[in-house]
């Protein structure tokens, strides 16, 4: 029993015009909207303007041919179904046909039930496909939106969580937002990219998020620290990478953040890279993450003024820092105005 199908259209290609007609009035009575062309080139011009789900196309014809037309349908429209329609049996026409991605073929003299037993199968897998595609682009969609929720959860916790650490002790308070507010300042005055820019400003207020695993003892100490406790803090940029890479899928950004403490003559932590090999990103925010440490006060120490802090960058420039970008900063951070510059910070 066949199921009626409405409004669908099919595509039949013949040259030889009572066949073109048979096809066509056969697929009519069984309620299919149809186009017809005699030719291949013809065809294609009637798809463009109007695609039908299913076509149905003789091989020979004059012109380009049946074979030409198949391989130009597969690669404008990979969803429409093609049925063959050949002469006689040819195994390499019919091998040429399944290559070129033709879902059925049956042969003339042609035989009504199995043009129509043809048809729906190929409208019905057509729709099957179409179903199923579409389904696919809805999960997709819904994949990448509870990915996008996740991240931005776990981001914005991991933000309070380094916000709430470097609130705890005085010394450190606000120290990520106003490293990411220096390092963009440094950084539109550089011309870098906006796209740049989101990812310096998330590497910059996640810098030290490493930090959470550094007992508080030696981050807070007041006094100097021992070679073993030096070591335990240097861990922190290692640490920070580690703890966002599952989140953060930026190479840039994770590398920013295991790059800060990087010092252009290679003497850095935790990796000792030189000069360029230290990421842009790093390097913008090396300059920001030590003026700040400097002109905040410290357990051990006032905060030094604007223009000894920047005397101390500019000994660094070349050696510790970016000479280039040390330049642009000297020249910006006396007009510079965090929002929140009420403490400081223990650099280590
Ligand atoms: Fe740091
Ligand atoms: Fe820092």
């Amino acid at each position: 029993m066949h199921t009626p199908v409405t409004t669908v259209s099919v595509t039949v290609v013949e040259d030889e015009p009572m066949t073109q007609d048979v096809l066509v009035r056969a697929a009519r009575l069984w309620q299919y909207e149809c186009q017809s062309a005699s030719t291949a080139e013809q065809a294609l011009e009637l798809l463009e303007q109007n695609l039908t789900p299913v076509v149905v196309t003789d091989l020979r014809m004059p012109g380009r041919g049946g074979l030409w037309l198949i391989r130009q349908i597969r690669q404008r429209w990979p969803q429409v179904g093609i049925i063959v329609l050949t002469a006689g049996h040819d195994p390499e026409a019919t091998n040429e046909c399944l290559q070129a991605g033709v879902h059925h073929y049956f042969f003339k003299p042609i035989k009504l039930d199995e043009f129509r037993h043809v048809l729906e199968t190929t409208l019905r897998n057509y729709y099957a496909e179409q179903e199923q595609h579409r389904i696919e682009c809805r999960l997709q969609h819904a994949v990448r939106r509870q990915t996008h929720r996740v991240r931005t959860t776990f981001l914005s916790a991991i933000t309070s969580l380094s916000q709430a650490m470097e609130e705890r002790d005085p010394y450190t308070a606000g120290h990520s937002r106003r490293v990411r507010y220096y390092a963009l300042e440094l950084a539109r005055a550089i011309g870098l990219e906006p796209r740049q820019c989101k990812l310096l400003s998330l590497a910059a207020q996640l810098h030290d998020i490493g930090k959470v695993a550094i007992p508080d003892a030696i981050l807070h100490k007041p006094t100097n620290l021992s070679e073993e406790e030096y070591q335990i803090v240097q861990q922190h940029p290692v640490i920070g990478e580690r703890i966002l890479r599952p989140v953060v899928r930026h190479q840039a950004v994770l590398a920013a953040i295991r790059g800060h403490h990087e010092r252009m003559d290679g003497t850095g932590y935790p990796d000792g890279l030189r000069g360029e090999q230290i990421p842009l990103l790093a390097r913008l925010i090396a300059l920001p993450d030590c003026f700040d440490a400097l002109t905040t006060s410290r357990a051990y120490r006032e905060a030094l003024p604007v223009s000894e802090a920047l005397a101390v960058l500019r000994d660094g420039a070349g050696t510790h820092f970016d000479p280039d970008l040390a330049r642009v900063f000297l020249q910006l951070a006396p007009r510079l105005e965090p929002k929140d510059s009420r403490s400081g910070l223990l650099c280590r």
